[in-house]
């Protein structure tokens, strides 16, 4: 009994640990373009969510990852207008025997048309009365963004309806927008070399590339698509194929990978087929679509509240190779915490030469029970980056491993730490551990931070190991015959560097609390601990208690801010950077006075739509520095709307029917 309950307890946990983990997942996926998970975990974790929740009904939640498809909605740079038919997901599989069931569980007489399944992002092109008049994301699948601007930018698609589908009053038309390996690999060696953050695949490199508001830039990069569903009032065709070959004849990109089967036989030679010929398209692919082909009878199949019961899909398995694992070498991060890393005999997997890989931490390299020497599966999840899955079971060496991590750091000597509860090892010495130094540098700096204009990761690396920079102080010490002199910098560049560490002197200082990198003080919590302590010298004195009075601050927070300023080196760079000018108290700028500074106090203010002037974020600043509260959706509480440009229409519609004011930008910046 007590042990049933037990295993209920902990199920119930491991349900409520994938929903948050998978909403996060979601959020990084499609809001940051920067995925964190590879897609098969991605999935595997979602079926075992979804099994979860059919055994514990009573856990039900209509915001769970499995009730709606992921959202990429999550700035208001373009209008979000409302699927004339919701953007629904397809059921999907690993597993070809799954494939078969779902096969032999439709009529005898069904048709199957298979697909490829591409892995870009979905495309909703409406055409009205004949022209393109939106392309919608998928956002959350019940209303997207509308990208029209940047689809434009894609030679393929029409932008007016010609025969067969021409004099139709509405037709809308889905598929998905890629950037071709070789675009993608050439923005990628752009990317480095201006030190941009690297796109982890081509999906999220078009998703960002979709995403951006200079429609020169997007058409540079180079976009194409692929259309493969239609939908609309009154379209002719009694069949899937029949709309893609009018579609096909009209004009529209429709791939060739396409084939009507009539057996599960059928299906398997096209997977089959597919699974090795893809590697030798110019996009990504991930799978194969089944959709059931006639009409009538995908009707007749329906919907469940995520996906069409008549459309599946059979996912790939990600490539796996067995190689030999040479060494085990350490990297410490920039937060001190040292990963282990497979050094392997290169192989070919998936396009490219694998020869390193993650192995995570101590845990990981003890489920997997491997120790130099062995030969071991390398896949690569997500298709980009590889991992190690387990070693050859026939393998002379397959005893225990008596495997130990290092004890100390391979970058400075000091004995390495791993806390309770943690799986990573850790290098406690943050004051002059090389790269923690520098990923002290390269925070201070980044655009959420200080925002300092041309000294990106590359140029900290080359200061830094010029002895030029070891700490965030002497950024402000740096001299322009310093910087010009290195190889690849002359007069302008270090002039640039040098007035963008000037303007940081602007910063205000919950930002610059932010930028100091104390450990676990994220961009919010730094602006609320600021509201409470307006200056590092009332911040340096507060006590636990004090610390932990304050929303979102807990024990291990307050304590990482007491030891920080138990420090002598962080006390010694505090005073070189007050010295330099740098914001350490909440500033009263010149003429201002408290009531002045207080001109928002009380009032709840909405930010909607693109601003010229100030980010968002800059705006949502200064409403709090000024006393303003910032919400996020218009109500009767809202007392302005501060209105740029493209604000988004429900907003807009609420606003005006509340009678609610709207500031344009201009009239903000001179209320304060
Ligand atoms: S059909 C109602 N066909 O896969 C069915 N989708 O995981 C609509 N995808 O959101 C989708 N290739 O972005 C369909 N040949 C194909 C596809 C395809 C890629 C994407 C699409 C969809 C996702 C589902």
């Amino acid at each position: 009994m007590d042990l049933f309950s037990d295993i209920e307890q902990q199920e119930k946990e491991e349900l409520l640990q994938l929903r948050a983990e998978l909403t996060e997942a979601n959020r990084l996926y499609y809001v940051e373009n920067a995925p964190t998970m590879s897609d098969r975990d991605f999935d595997f974790k979602m079926h075992r969510l979804q099994d979860l929740e059919k055994i514990y009904p009573e856990l039900a939640d209509a915001s769970s990852p499995t009730q709606h498809v992921g959202s990429d909605l999550g700035s208001s740079k373009f209008i979000s207008i409302r699927h004339r038919y919701p953007m629904l997901s397809l059921g999907n599989t690993y597993n070809k025997e799954e494939i078969e069931d779902w096969v032999r569980k439709l009529p005898t007489d069904v048709e199957i048309v298979c697909e490829l399944k591409y892995d870009g992002l979905s495309i909703s092109l409406w055409y009205e009365n004949g022209h393109l008049t939106h392309a919608l994301t998928r956002g959350d699948g019940v209303q997207g963004d509308d990208v029209l601007r940047n689809i434009l930018t894609i030679p393929s698609i029409p932008t007016t309806l010609n025969s067969p589908l021409a004099n139709l009053p509405y037709v809308e038309l889905r598929g998905e927008v890629l950037l071709p390996w070789e675009n993608f690999e050439r923005l990628n060696r752009e990317r480095e070399s201006n030190e941009e953050p690297l796109f982890a695949n081509p999906r999220n490199a078009a998703s960002g590339t979709l995403k951006l508001l200079d429609p020169e830039e997007v058409r540079r990069r180079g976009l194409i698509a692929y259309l493969y569903y239609l939908l609309g009032d009154q379209l002719p065709g009694q069949t899937h194929w029949e709309r893609l070959e009018m579609a096909r004849q009209g004009g529209f990109p429709i791939s060739d990978a396409i084939r009507v089967c009539h057996s599960v036989d059928e299906v398997m030679e096209f997977i089959t087929y597919w699974d090795t010929e893809r590697k030798n398209l110019p996009v990504a692919t991930d799978g194969i679509v089944l959709k059931v082909n006639n009409l009538q009878q995908q009707q007749a199949l329906g919907y469940t509240a995520k996906t069409p019961r008549w459309a599946i899909a059979y996912k790939f398995p990600a490539e796996k190779q067995l190689t030999t694992l040479e060494k085990i070498t350490y990297q410490v991060g920039r937060t001190g915490v040292v990963t282990p890393v497979a050094n392997l005999t290169p192989i070919q997997l998936s396009g490219t030469i694998v020869q390193r890989a993650t192995l995570h931490n101590e845990d990981f390299i003890r489920q997997l029970n491997i120790q130099e020497g062995d030969r071991v599966w390398v896949e690569k999840g997500g298709e980009i980056i590889p991992k190690i899955t387990g070693k050859e079971e026939s393998d002379p060496n397959n005893a225990t491993a008596s495997y130990t991590f290092i004890h100390t750091c391979p970058e400075c000597g000091t004995n390495l730490v791993r806390v309770e509860g943690e799986a990573a090892w850790r290098c406690p010495n943050d004051t002059s551990c090389p790269p923690q130094l520098k990923g002290k540098l390269e925070h201070f700096v980044s655009r959420k931070a200080m925002d300092i204009d041309g000294l990106g990761e590359e140029t900290i690396d080359l200061l830094f190991e010029q002895n030029l920079i070891r700490n965030i102080a002497d950024i402000y010490d740096l001299r322009k015959e310093d910087i010009a002199k290195q190889e690849g910098f002359g007069d302008k560049s270090a002039e640039k560097i040098l007035s963008g560490i000037e303007a940081s002197k602007h910063v205000p200082w919950p930002r610059v609390l932010f930028a100091l990198g104390i450990r676990m003080i994220g961009e919010t919590t730094a602006k609320k601990i600021a509201r409470r302590f307006p200056s590092i010298d009332t911040l340096q004195w507060a006590t636990t208690e004090e610390l932990t009075s304050i929303e979102d601050v807990g024990e291990q927070i307050a304590h990482n801010i007491v030891t920080y300023f138990q420090d002598e080196t962080n006390l010694s760079i505090l005073v070189r950077l007050r010295e330099a000018g740098v914001q350490l108290t909440t500033n009263l700028q010149e003429g201002d006075n408290t009531s002045t500074r207080q001109s928002l106090a009380g009032k709840t203010i909405v930010i909607s739509g693109t601003f010229s002037r100030h980010s968002r974020d800059e705006y949502k600043d200064m409403i709090e520095q000024y006393g303003g509260r910032n919400a996020g959706s218009v109500s009767g509480k809202t007392s302005f709307i501060l209105a740029g440009e493209n604000m988004g229409p429900e907003k807009r519609h609420k606003a005006e029917s509340l009678g609610i004011p709207m500031v344009t930008e201009d009239e903000f910046l001179q209320m304060l």
